[in-house]
């Protein structure tokens, strides 16, 4: 396993996400949070992996309780990270809730403590009160956001007036953003920009496409339009040939893109033990420039149709049934 050294942490380059665990919308049942949720922490940890992040919001404290279960006994072996949802995030809520989350994670203290939006009407200063009452009475070990634009990212570090140690955002090969300003932002501060959606929830596997599309939540994504499944078949071509180059399979190249930059981990979510195993492996892949420059142009030549389009195109498609 490699790992990303700054600010005095030290994560895994592959997280594992844990969204999935316990939330309806993801569909999995509850098999797969009594049993695979379990299964997929501990193989994670045996494997080297040490991040794992949750969220309260997740099954609404249930993914938090899954992870509270498989931790016990492994506690030094994992760097906890959930996250506030921030309705009404005034001091005593902040407290309050971190505490629930600690109790749900069964640890003493939260490694690193993540504002999981910005609230667009509570000023931060407000929100930071809490933050650092929980800092001092050592309940957070450190404080990371989520979703904050550089900007927003920078104020609340004045506000809290200690670094902002990660932002978790939305980060793949199709949604490139945060290489303009947050990872510059992240290489150039000692910071850590935490990858979520890194194969935007299975479509860089490349095992869907226009007429194999997944059920519920993530049909009405972006990505799984199925114009935008087929504009993508060059990229996901390209990506399969570039891992049958390195015997690995396209998921693992398209992870092996991300942490290829300094200062970014990728937190994959997995259905099965087998997928975490091979999410895992990404870590040992190494990409060539030339790969990755590739792998660039073809993200810059895709051009997805948005939300407008979308009814059109399922008529279209169900027709072509
Ligand atoms: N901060 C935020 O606002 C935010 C938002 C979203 C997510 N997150 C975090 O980021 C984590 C990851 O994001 P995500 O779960 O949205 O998306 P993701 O990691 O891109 O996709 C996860 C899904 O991809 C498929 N998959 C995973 N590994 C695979 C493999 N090796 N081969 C083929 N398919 C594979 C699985 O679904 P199928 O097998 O069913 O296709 C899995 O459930 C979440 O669990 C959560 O912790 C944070």
């Amino acid at each position: 396993m490699k790992f990303v050294e700054a600010s005095g942490v030290k994560v895994s380059s592959i997280g594992l996400g844990t969204w999935q665990f316990g939330s309806r919308e993801w569909g999995y049942g509850p098999e797969y949070a009594d049993r695979t949720a379990v299964e997929l922490v501990h193989r994670a940890l045996e494997l080297g992996v040490n991040l794992i992040d949750t969220a309260e919001f997740y099954g609404f404290g249930k993914s938090e309780t899954v992870i509270g279960k498989a931790i016990s006994g492994l506690r030094d072996q994992v760097y906890v990270a959930t996250k506030l949802f921030p309705i009404f995030p005034v001091r005593s809520l902040v407290v309050s809730r971190a505490k629930a989350s600690t109790v749900r994670l069964n640890v003493d203290a939260i490694d690193l403590y993540q504002l999981h939006w910005p609230n667009p009407v509570m000023p931060i200063t407000e929100t930071v009160k809490g933050l650092k009452m929980l800092l001092d009475d050592g309940i957070i070990r450190n404080v990371g956001v989520s979703n904050f634009s550089l900007n927003q990212w920078r104020s609340a570090e004045i506000a809290l007036g200690k670094p902002i140690i990660s932002n978790q955002v939305h980060f793949s090969l199709l949604t490139r953003g945060p290489e303009t300003d947050l990872v510059p932002f992240a290489q150039a501060n000692n910071r850590i920009i935490i990858a979520y959606s890194p194969l935007e929830q299975g479509v860089l596997s490349g095992k869907y496409s226009s007429i194999n599309r997944p059920k519920g939540m993530r049909s009405a994504r972006k990505f799984f339009f199925p114009t935008n499944l087929d504009r993508l078949r060059p990229l996901l071509d390209k990506l399969g040939q570039i891992a049958a180059g390195h015997d690995v399979s396209s998921a693992q190249v398209a992870l092996a893109w991300l942490i290829s930059k300094p200062n970014v981990v990728a937190i994959p979510g997995a259905a099965t033990v087998a997928q975490l195993e091979s999410n895992v492996a990404a870590a040992d892949i190494d990409l060539s420039k030339d790969e990755i420059e590739t792998l660039d142009e073809m993200s810059d030549q895709f051009e997805p149709v948005g939300p407008g389009a979308f009814l059109t195109d399922l008529k279209t498609f169900a027709k072509r049934r």
